[in-house]
């Protein structure tokens, strides 16, 4: 790294041999498979790639609208549009594995035999450097998501476990009661690394036809700038409950924000719907964090690290809201 302090070394290791060049990736469903950005030259800056979630069949995904933006953010319905896991494995990793960026695909599922079946299909395919399990995805068998209750997210991440030996990454939801349950049982099942958070149950309501903007339940996954306060806090609570590196996503746009992750705990970070305002942004981000560390000579990130996350004695002590 031109330019930097003689010692300061900008690599992240996110376990199971996934070292990345700097700690900046792109989040899931935020930036394809990675190829519109290939093409304008915007990729070689980036630390990983995450790719848009990847199932078993391809899916059109839901019927617009499927997006609306907010105060401070967006909510998305997508439905999980995607080519399936087929056309991923054949047609598009043999693209990645000339890139030197690696790229995790990011799987989801209906139930844990799909999870398993798409993982193992990526299994030992060149070009896919690891796996980032979405378990916020409803079980077909209960209704519920996996990520919602400890039991169920870790039996699904010991059966994706026991079928890879690629760096799998498990993506927490922060629509539950304690993550820090939730980011344990993970860990316990083979987790290489987690990454927080995925987005918020939000909705949106168009007054004048007196019904929500989104059509089925109304509600939509929220992201962006809205959400980073309370990512922020999701990250430093999983951040104590767990040993594995952990990948902060939630409303980063600059630098700042990259680097206020790594302050709560973050090892790494995911630039998500910034992308779609500026496509610039994971490119500033990554150059503002490498002038940070120079400017203030640090000698690697988690010299930014909250130092009372890391002290044994650490007992959640919330002070009154109000
Ligand atoms: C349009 C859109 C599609 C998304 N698709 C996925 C997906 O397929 N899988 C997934 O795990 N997360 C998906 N996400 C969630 C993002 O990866 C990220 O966790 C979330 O948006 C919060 O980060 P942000 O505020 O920087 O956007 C999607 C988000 C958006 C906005």
């Amino acid at each position: 790294m031109s330019g930097q302090g003689r010692d300061f070394d900008p690599r992240v290791d996110l376990g199971r041999g996934l070292v990345l060049v700097n700690p900046i990736g792109v989040a899931s469903g935020t930036f394809g498979f990675g190829f519109e950005a290939e093409a304008l030259g915007s990729i070689e800056h980036l630390g990983a790639i995450f790719s848009k979630g990847t199932t078993r069949l391809p899916r059109d995904g839901n019927q617009p609208p499927r997006i609306a933006e907010t105060t401070a953010g967006m909510l998305n319905s997508i439905g999980l549009q995607n080519p399936g896991v087929e056309a991923v494995a054949r047609d598009y990793a043999p693209r990645w594995a000339s890139w030197r960026v690696p790229v995790l695909v990011n799987v989801a599922g209906a139930d844990i035999a799909e999870y398993v079946e798409v993982v193992a299909r990526l299994d030992g395919v060149e070009g896919v450097a690891g796996i980032e399990l979405n378990i916020s995805c409803p079980n077909i068998a209960h209704g519920m998501d996996f990520a919602t209750e400890p039991g169920a997210a870790g039996r699904c991440v010991a059966a994706v476990r026991r079928a890879t030996s690629l760096p799998l990454v498990v993506k927490l939801s922060p629509n539950v009661t304690d993550i820090a349950e939730i980011a344990r049982a993970v860990e316990d099942a083979g987790a290489d690394a987690l990454s927080a958070v995925n987005t918020y149950v939000g909705m949106k309501v168009a007054l004048y036809a007196r019904r929500p903007v989104l059509p089925g339940a109304g509600t939509a996954g929220l992201s962006g700038p809205a959400i980073k306060p309370l990512a922020l806090a999701a990250v430093a609570k999983v951040r104590r409950a767990v040993g594995i590196p952990v990948i902060g996503i939630g409303g980063i746009a600059t630098a700042t924000d990259a680097l206020d992750y790594l302050v709560a705990g973050a090892d790494a970070v995911q630039v998500g719907t910034a992308n779609f305002t500026n496509p610039q942004a994971s490119r500033e981000v990554v150059e503002g964090c490498l002038a940070y560390a120079e400017q203030h000579r640090l000698q690697c990130w988690s010299e930014l690290r909250w130092r009372e996350l890391d002290h044994p004695g650490w007992q959640e002590t919330a002070l009154p809201v109000d």
